[in-house]
């Protein structure tokens, strides 16, 4: 089916527009001080077609926190640079708790269930890590975000990072917990610095969509992944990529998805589009409320669904 650019491009403006006057945007993440003074009401959604077409709608210029979006690209990175070897450290099953538990943790001797939990992403990111600085293994996330996104303007917020670590009482608790199972490489308070500050690379929802061209294997993308590597990296956005609420929102939207606490959502009709949304209001397992309904919207308006 060929898209009418005319038309969705429309589309998104009205559903922007309808989005700006609703009142229900969900609550911002407070666990970490910085993301309570973000303003929910806001939203923003970029989509890069496979001809390259660029289409933007609402506040596409704002920078936001990218947080969880970012699990994706550490765990591209990964996989371009080690290969397979970190499934040996992480599973690649839904966990059906929320995004910070501890519970599964223990009982399955500190392997967690996949790369999206936050366990599972300390474990990746520690992966990263191995033979590495700090700053090494952030610069090669950072790298890829901006070579993909053929953009050098994307940088680290300190702040959020900072105001992270003050108050990333859980996250501490699972480094700990995942060293105390021998499944950590480096000390946790090194792989915990590191992690926080890969969760708060900022990014528009413009560069957002660009660099997901690499994910959903555009040929317009500057940087190409293997293409069983994109298509793995989506089941798993599919199965895991909004935590609990992975089920609801494949129901919903029928795309792989990746969200943030900061109100991102990167979407992937693969082969077809990368879609960034951005409102930073949150729904109970911790995805953005307006950025969820707005996939949705576009999923029923284009008919892109992986499911046929
Ligand atoms: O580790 C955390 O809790 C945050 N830096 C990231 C969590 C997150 O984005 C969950 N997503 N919805």
């Amino acid at each position: 089916m060929v898209i009418d650019k005319v038309r969705l491009g429309a589309f998104l403006e009205k559903l922007a527009a309808e989005i700006v006057a609703r009142e229900d945007w969900g609550k911002v993440a407070d666990y970490i001080p910085e993301l309570a003074k973000v303003d929910p009401a806001q939203f923003a959604v970029s989509m890069v077609l496979a001809d390259g077409t660029e289409l933007n709608a609402g506040a596409t210029d704002q920078r936001f926190s990218i947080q969880s979006v970012s699990k994706v690209f550490t765990l591209a990175s990964v996989l371009g640079r080690q290969g397979e070897s970190v499934w040996v450290r992480v599973g690649r099953e839904p966990s059906g708790d929320r995004f910070d538990s501890i519970l599964l943790l223990e009982q399955e001797k500190g392997r967690p269930r996949n790369p999206f939990i936050n366990a599972g992403a300390i474990v990746t990111t520690d992966e990263l890590l191995a033979g590495r600085t700090p700053r090494e293994a952030l610069s090669e996330i950072l790298i890829f975000l901006r070579d993909a996104a053929e953009d050098e303007d994307i940088q680290i917020d300190e702040k959020v990072a900072a105001s992270e670590k003050r108050t990333g009482f859980r996250n501490a608790a699972l480094a700990n917990y995942l060293a105390s199972f021998g499944n950590l490489k480096n000390p946790p308070e090194m792989t915990l610095g590191t992690y926080f500050h890969q969760c708060a690379i900022e990014m528009t929802t413009l560069q957002l969509a660009r660099a997901g061209r690499s994910i959903a294997q555009l040929p317009v993308s500057a940087r190409m992944l293997l293409p069983e590597r994109a298509r793995r990296i989506c089941s798993l956005m599919m199965t895991c990529g909004h935590y609990d609420g992975s089920g609801d929102f494949a129901f919903r939207v029928g795309l792989p998805g990746k969200s943030g606490v900061g109100g991102g959502i990167l979407l992937i009709a693969p082969k077809r589009a990368s879609i960034a949304l951005w409102s930073p209001g949150l729904n109970g397992y911790g995805n953005s409320q307006m950025g969820t309904y707005a996939a949705e919207r576009i999923a029923r308006f284009t008919g892109w669904s992986v499911f046929g």
